[in-house]
């Protein structure tokens, strides 16, 4: 199961890379009052029929897991969204596209940890798959984006120990610059 939200947006954002996805799009965005995600992309996308499926607890397409009915990364979505009055909504066209967004409150008890982003981005953005991976990520107004092809252009091959390292170092950088309280103090930027 999900232990933190970057669990979750890591298993989503990895439904899109299944999907075949050639670009995805992650906004993760935190307010006083809100969490704000949207993951994009121009995947195989869902017909109505398969949609109405996923967003069932008791369904996975049966191919992935042999042994294993059951999706965890939607299913898990939307029963956060049930238990803490948040919002959670899927749409999704074949051949052209799926956009999973959610809104939860970032103080209800029982909405699972954040989690650490930065090791979140950096197993996304080291995941190997062929296509693009942009991110914005914004904590209280203050917005960094970092993409894969960018990375690329700057790192090379990001499987590489020594980009690794590198772009750990970039994304960890700007969690710390965009989580800096105005009074100069560090939100506690949870390590999991
Ligand atoms: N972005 C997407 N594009 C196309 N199909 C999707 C997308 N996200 C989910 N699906 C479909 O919805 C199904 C359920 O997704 P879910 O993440 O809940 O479970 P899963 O991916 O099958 O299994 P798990 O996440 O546990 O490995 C998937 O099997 C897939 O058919
Ligand atoms: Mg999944």
């Amino acid at each position: 199961m999900h232990a933190t939200l970057c669990d979750l947006i890591t298993d989503l954002v990895q439904n899109s890379i299944e999907a075949g996805a050639s670009e995805i799009n992650l906004k993760v965005e935190e307010t006083q009052t809100n969490l704000n995600v949207v993951i994009a992309d121009n995947g195989k996308g869902m017909s109505a029929e398969l949609l109405k499926k996923a967003k069932d607890p008791f369904y996975s397409d049966g191919e992935k897991h042999k042994h294993r009915k059951v999706g965890l990364g939607l299913p898990f979505l939307f029963q956060t969204a049930e238990m803490t009055q948040g919002e959670a909504s899927i749409e999704s066209t074949e051949n052209i596209g799926t956009m999973v967004r959610f809104r939860f409150d970032p103080e209800h008890i029982d909405l699972p940890i954040f989690g650490n982003f930065t090791s979140a981005a950096v197993t996304l953005m080291s995941y190997g798959f062929e296509g693009n991976l942009s991110i914005e990520r914004s904590v209280n107004g203050e917005t960094y984006t970092v993409s894969k092809n960018e990375l690329t252009e700057a790192l090379g091959d990001l499987n590489d120990l020594e980009s690794l390292t590198l772009m750990k170092q970039f994304i960890e950088t700007n969690e710390e610059e965009i989580n800096k309280r105005p009074d100069g103090s560090n939100r506690s930027v949870q390590s999991v």
